[in-house]
């Protein structure tokens, strides 16, 4: 037997949706839908959903599956499961009202504006073209990633969403379109995203909308001088000047460290470690030692591109890329400490011809750490999932396994540990007020938990956490680093 828990709403009894427990057998493979059915069958419940091709492929179907976009014919139940209709009006139960999405598409006029006339066989669409727009083609529009993307969730009014990006973006790609279709990508908040990711992890169709849509779109901006934000600008500048997407007045974490200690593993330190945060590479090195390893520190090493990416300032990227190829060429492994910088060095530097072995501090940590000498630290704590770790990286449990190896350290997961905290895509300094709500949301869950600190592996989230706890009055709670964690426990 398991327990599902259903919205449950009928405009004629009740004036909000409410939650109802069901208990139903689970059958091998059972999915969302059939328990839907099963509990209909059951209880005589009279549950209201939609549903028409049951094999993934008409997108009516469309649920919250414990706060994310799903197919309820493919999602397969749990125990436990809360099942929500998506963010729109509700109808009745799991039926909403989408008329508000189709009207803004209608508005928007989303269907080719041609006015290029052709006699013959139409040429002016390549083979480039059609693979470029091929990436967005295939939604079925279950609104999925709309009901999840946490920026639409906070700031309904500034941001289109994903399903409208990538909307606009199968237009703005393809060559016969006449409409200026950049521009509403501008003005529905091109620059609103966060680049957390959440569409894709939701799509049934894998449709990348961050990077395929919103930020191909970005490095259109650019090029022709629409973008990127005012605040975005500076990024560049400094790395023209320093190598560093940030400015210092302190000296810079490589420059008061050993280089070179003859180890075949090497700390890429990223911007905000070695010009803002030196002490947390400080605290890496001293906990690699405690464990009997050697890190060198290579001097030469710079951004590794990722605030111009996420921004569409792309021009500089290759050359930030071959200067880290080099310094990191002869490597077996190097280490990043900020999610950012890992991400972008698995995932998009291969684009630019860079396959280092890149690992994350915690992967490369968690089967390393010598546990008798771990001293007992007495916290609380909770774990915050950064995008571009947990969803950039697929790295969710190796935290987590190392908080719970400290002696003393109480963990509690808060409600939706993965939802974005605001820090990336450049919104941070872009868009701070998004940011800053995106945070208070954050906020309120690890308030809810109990816990003296949360626990991350990002400078970025780290910073954007504490703004969004000390704005919600919980100064009391610290965000910490996980090395300014694990270094409690050899203090
Ligand atoms: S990447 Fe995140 S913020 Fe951006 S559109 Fe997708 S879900 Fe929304
Ligand atoms: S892009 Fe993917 S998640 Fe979003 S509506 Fe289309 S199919 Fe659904
Ligand atoms: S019923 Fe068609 S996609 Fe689920």
């Amino acid at each position: 037997m398991i327990k599902v828990y259903v919205s449950r709403f009928n405009s004629e009894t009740d004036t909000e949706p409410h939650l109802e427990c069901y208990e139903i057998e689970q059958t091998p493979h059972m999915k969302v839908l059939d328990a839907l059915q099963a509990i209909n069958d059951k209880y005589d419940a009279d549950i209201s959903f939609r549903s028409s091709c049951r094999a993934g492929q008409c997108g009516s179907c469309g649920i919250l599956f414990k706060g994310n976009g799903a197919l309820a014919c493919q999602k397969e139940i749990k125990d436990g499961a809360i099942i929500e209709p998506l963010n729109f009006p509700v109808i009745k139960d799991l039926i909403v009202d989408k008329s508000s999405i189709e009207a803004k598409v209608k508005d928007l006029e989303l269907s080719l504006q041609c006015d290029h006339k052709c006699d013959g066989l139409d040429t002016s669409i390549t083979k480039e073209d059609s693979i470029e727009t091929k990436k967005v083609r295939s939604c079925i529009e279950c609104y999925s990633c709309l009901s999840t993307c946490p920026v639409v969730n906070i700031a309904t009014e500034e941001f289109g969403g994903p399903y409208l990006m990538r909307y606009i973006s199968k237009f703005e790609s393809d060559p016969r379109e006449s409409f200026d279709r950049l521009k509403e990508a501008l003005d529905e908040g091109l620059y609103n995203c966060t680049s957390c990711g959440k569409c894709l992890a939701v799509c049934p169709k894998n449709i990348n909308t961050f990077g395929d849509a919103i930020e191909r779109m970005r490095a259109i901006a650019v090029a022709n001088g629409s973008g990127p934000l005012p605040e975005h600008v500076a990024f560049k500048e400094n790395i023209q000047k320093t190598g560093r997407s940030v400015k210092t007045d302190k000296t810079p974490f490589i420059e008061e460290v050993t280089n070179e200690t003859g180890s075949k593993i090497a700390f890429f330190t990223g911007c905000m470690v070695d010009y803002k945060f030196p002490e947390t590479g400080h605290k890496l090195v001293k906990i690699l030692k405690e464990n009997g390893i050697d890190i060198d520190v290579p001097e030469g090493q710079v951004c590794c591109g990722s605030p111009l990416l996420r921004t569409g300032q792309t021009d500089l990227v290759q050359e930030l890329v071959d200067i880290n190829k080099e310094v990191f060429k002869d490597y077996d492994t190097v280490i990043t400490i900020c999610s950012g910088c890992g991400a972008t060095l698995k995932n998009n530097h291969p684009q630019f011809g860079s396959e280092l072995n890149v690992m994350d501090i915690s992967e490369f940590l968690v089967d390393k750490l010598d546990e008798s000498k771990l001293k007992e630290v007495n916290m609380k704590v909770t774990y915050h999932d950064p995008c571009h770790l947990g969803r950039g990286q697929g790295i969710k449990d190796q935290p987590r396994e190392i908080i719970e190896k400290i002696p003393g350290v109480e963990f509690e997961e808060m409600l939706y540990p993965c939802q974005c905290c605001g820090a990336g895509g450049g919104i941070k300094s872009g868009k701070p007020e998004i940011a800053m709500d995106l945070s208070k949301s954050k906020a309120e869950m690890i308030k809810d938990t109990g816990a003296d600190a949360v626990v991350t592996i990002c400078p970025f989230c780290k910073l954007n956490l504490q703004d969004g706890l000390d704005a919600s009055g919980c100064e009391d709670i610290k965000t910490l680093h996980i090395l300014e964690l694990l270094d409690k426990a050899y203090e």
